[in-house]
């Protein structure tokens, strides 16, 4: 059985925050950020909007483009490093206010892989006859865990969700290979604090990124016997538009086959691959039969990679 997407949706706050905004609350400069991360702007969600409310919209976005049902739905999985409380999940808040009573629900926490857990845990429950449709949630608000404090992290980061519905696709469709990984060992570098706000050693994760990213992307292609060259769209986790380049020049592939959310939304974690995806395909970046690679990492260290022939 072939496994893939049936629709990708996705949520967007609605205030905008400019690097110049930021300017004022820390002593940093739009021409760093720029530079060194390649973001623009960021969106912070209001106080009465928390990552069930985004998680809420992008999945009624995703199930309105699968044309799938909410009771249609037998799991959901949200990947999330922000949610509004550790229990109820997400998930189950979701799963109420969509009035999906046929799934079970979990939360997935591999930080910015999370989505990509997500996604392949959707594709075992298909492929083994369980369930026919998964909601995947890739959702954080990352506003609430940013530390004011330190510039060289809040600056990074925004809100957001994105969400798909997983099940069966035509014969030669869908997810065609997957790598997913963990190396416990570099937790240190990029974790929640005991304070609740986010603390990272930049330059460590930058490193491991710049490897691991290309290394993953290319694995999963020539897991399927396919080239580089065959790769027709990228969706990279948006964490620093210089370790997505990196990728992407690895690939040998051109920057408008890159999807850049990073620019207008800034590093939204488990939100990040699957809102640029949505994005992508709604201003019509991926069509129908285009090999698509989606690469993640970050928080564990944890990262996955899977390559998409799209369409159902
Ligand atoms: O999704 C989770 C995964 N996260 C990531 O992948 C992030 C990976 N890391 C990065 O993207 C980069 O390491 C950062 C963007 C976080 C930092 O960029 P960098 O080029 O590694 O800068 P740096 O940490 O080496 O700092 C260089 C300089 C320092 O000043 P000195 O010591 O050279 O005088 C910092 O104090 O830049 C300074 N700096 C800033 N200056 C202005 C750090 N943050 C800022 C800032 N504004 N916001």
């Amino acid at each position: 059985m072939d496994v893939g997407i049936l629709g990708a949706g996705h949520y967007l706050p609605t205030k905008v925050v400019t690097n110049e905004d930021i300017e004022k609350i820390v002593d940093t400069n739009d021409e760093w950020i720029r530079t060194r991360t390649g973001i623009e702007e960021r969106r912070f969600a209001e106080d009465s909007i928390d990552t069930s409310d985004m998680s809420y919209h992008a999945a009624v976005d995703a199930l309105k483009e699968a044309n799938v049902k909410a009771e249609e739905i037998d799991l959901i999985l949200v990947a999330t490093v922000t949610p509004d409380t550790p229990f109820p999940s997400v998930s189950c808040m979701i799963q109420d206010r969509l009035g999906a009573v046929n799934a079970a629900a979990m939360d997935v926490g591999a930080a910015c892989a999370g989505f990509m857990y997500g996604l392949i845990t959707a594709k075992q429950f298909i492929e083994t006859g369980a369930y026919k449709k998964v909601l995947v949630v890739g959702a954080d608000k990352l506003s609430k865990i940013i530390n004011w404090e330190d510039r060289s992290t809040c600056v990074l980061l925004g809100d957001g969700a994105g969400a798909v519905v997983v099940g069966e696709v035509s014969e030669g469709k869908g997810i065609l290979s997957f790598e997913l990984g963990a190396k416990g060992a570099g937790g240190k570098e990029l974790f929640q604090n005991k304070e609740g706000y986010l603390e990272m050693n930049g330059r460590e994760v930058f490193k491991f990124a710049v490897r691991q990213m290309p290394e993953s992307t290319v694995n999963v292609i020539e897991k399927i016997g396919l080239k580089k060259s065959d790769v027709d769209y990228l969706v990279p986790h948006q964490a620093n538009i210089r370790i997505m380049d990196a990728a992407r020049e690895r690939l040998g592939i051109a920057e408008d086959k890159m999807a850049t959310t990073i620019k207008k939304y800034g590093n939204n974690s488990s939100a990040s691959i699957p809102m640029a995806l949505s994005e992508s395909v709604k201003n019509g970046k991926i069509k129908d039969n285009d090999l698509i690679v989606l690469v993640g990492f970050g928080g564990g260290l944890a990262w996955g990679a899977v390559a998409i022939r799209w369409g159902i």
